[in-house]
């Protein structure tokens, strides 16, 4: 049996003080969570508040994205050791705004992946097809390349030490989720697609939902058989709404 992941993707949203009315709200909540994990993914700055605030709790934290380099003149980026020295769990790699407005492609992201495994962070490893994709019937093509491409760096049982989130891009952000049905038939093909190299790691991978993921739909996603949790974007930055979700997930 798969534990359920939900986690919060804030994005570029937040301040001090509206960040600590978050927390604290999904720490008032986080009891009635009976078996899902729980995380948020803050902004890089947030991280020390934010591990302030959730340390000794069962929430954990985890950043948007990371640098492909240990260290060294790459102004502006953040070093996987950075992201450690902060208690980070997790750290989301190749979502699909990085992947459309930041130009980062399947090699990117798939080195993204190895160098966060190789310090120890889970990579939430996003993938999705655009409506366009999906309208020429190449869903299944798009996600079996974004997902080849870790495979072949890393081999398919690094997979294990990460997990995947199906978010298409159609559905991010713009109210439009896809339907439970429309989910869980990429979520099975893509778990089907890793069993035909390795049928226990296809088991044991988590492939969370992302993608207007609200409190109204959740648990009918959360309730298909292939779907381990969700990458929250919109609805993590109220803490009512994330933990409905949280508590839908188990
Ligand atoms: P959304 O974002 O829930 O606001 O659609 C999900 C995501 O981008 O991870």
């Amino acid at each position: 049996m798969r534990q359920k992941l939900v986690a919060g993707n804030w994005k570029m949203n937040g301040s001090k003080a509206s960040i600590k009315e978050l927390l604290d709200g999904i720490k008032k909540g986080i009891g009635d969570v009976v078996s899902a994990e729980v995380a948020v993914c803050p902004p890089f700055v947030y991280l020390a508040d934010v591990e302030a605030q959730l340390t000794g709790t069962p929430v954990v934290w985890g950043a948007q994205n990371l640098s492909t380099e240990e260290k060294g003149a790459f102004t502006g980026e953040v070093a996987a050791s950075m992201l450690n020295d902060f208690g980070c769990k997790y750290v989301i790699v190749g979502h699909s705004e990085r992947r459309s407005l930041y130009g980062e492609d399947d090699a990117l992201v798939a080195t993204k992946f190895r160098v966060a495994r190789a310090a120890g962070l889970k990579p939430i490893l996003c993938i999705g097809e655009s409506l366009d994709e999906r309208e020429k019937s190449i869903t299944n093509e798009v996600v079996a390349r974004q997902i080849g491409a870790v495979i072949d760096l890393e081999g398919v049982s690094a997979l294990t030490d990460g997990v995947i989130a199906y978010e298409p891009v159609w559905a991010i952000g713009t109210g439009k989720t896809a339907t439970p049905e429309q989910a869980q038939e990429v979520h099975q093909f893509i778990r089907q697609r890793i069993a035909e190299k390795d049928a226990s790691v296809a088991e044991k991978v988590q492939i969370l939902y992302g993608g207007s993921m609200n409190a109204a739909n959740a648990s009918d996603l959360l309730a298909q058989s292939d779907i381990d949790g969700g990458l929250i974007g919109g609805a993590s930055l109220k803490a009512e709404d994330f933990l409905t979700i949280c508590r839908a997930a188990g």
